[in-house]
């Protein structure tokens, strides 16, 4: 498998919820690659800030251009499982470097699977809203046109996340 991927990174986007993180590392253990996760990149590389501190200080802008920055870096880092957060891929640039330097796989997920796994909305400045479940599948008809362009496609939903690991590497 590592041989498929070369000197490739692999990385998962999707949206929030979808499991990148918790298949991300077990992927990464499994094909002896290191695990690096984009939000804590994020946070470390601004003093310790959490992701909604820093929409909060900052606003979403400035967060959307670190987080391209910091995945710029992951990117040049050698090969690795690389989490994505959910809106990293919709910015065209980020999408070309991914494109250049790893395989990507899209952890699709319906709005029930992501609601059930986005327990701890305070994490998710972009879910402090009325209604989230309006608030994702609005995010999910936007988004999803533009995940669909990663190269590989993995259904992620209720079933052990080893089960989805395995599919995973299956499709590598
Ligand atoms: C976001 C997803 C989050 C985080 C930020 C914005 C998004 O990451 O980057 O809250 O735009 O979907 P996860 O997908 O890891 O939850």
């Amino acid at each position: 498998i590592t041989s498929a991927l070369g000197r490739r990174s692999l990385v998962l986007v999707g949206m929030m919820g979808a499991g990148k993180s918790t298949i991300g590392r077990r992927l990464a253990a499994r094909l002896g690659l290191r695990f690096l996760d984009a939000d804590i990149e994020i946070e470390v590389a601004h003093a310790g800030m959490t992701i909604p501190e820093i929409f909060a200080t900052h606003g979403e802008p400035y967060f959307r251009d670190g987080e391209a920055r910091v995945i710029a870096r992951l990117l040049d880092s050698g090969p690795a499982v690389i989490a994505t957060g959910g809106g990293a891929f919709m910015r065209e640039e980020t999408r070309n470097r991914i494109r250049d330097k790893a395989v990507s796989i899209w952890l699709k997920a319906d709005v029930d699977v992501i609601m059930k796994r986005v327990k701890r909305r305070a994490d998710r400045p972009l879910l402090q809203t009325e209604d989230p479940v309006a608030t994702v599948s609005r995010l999910l008809e936007a988004r999803e046109p533009v995940y669909r362009t990663a190269d590989l496609t993995i259904a992620s939903r209720d079933v052990p996340h080893d089960r989805i690991v395995d599919e995973c590497i299956d499709a590598l």
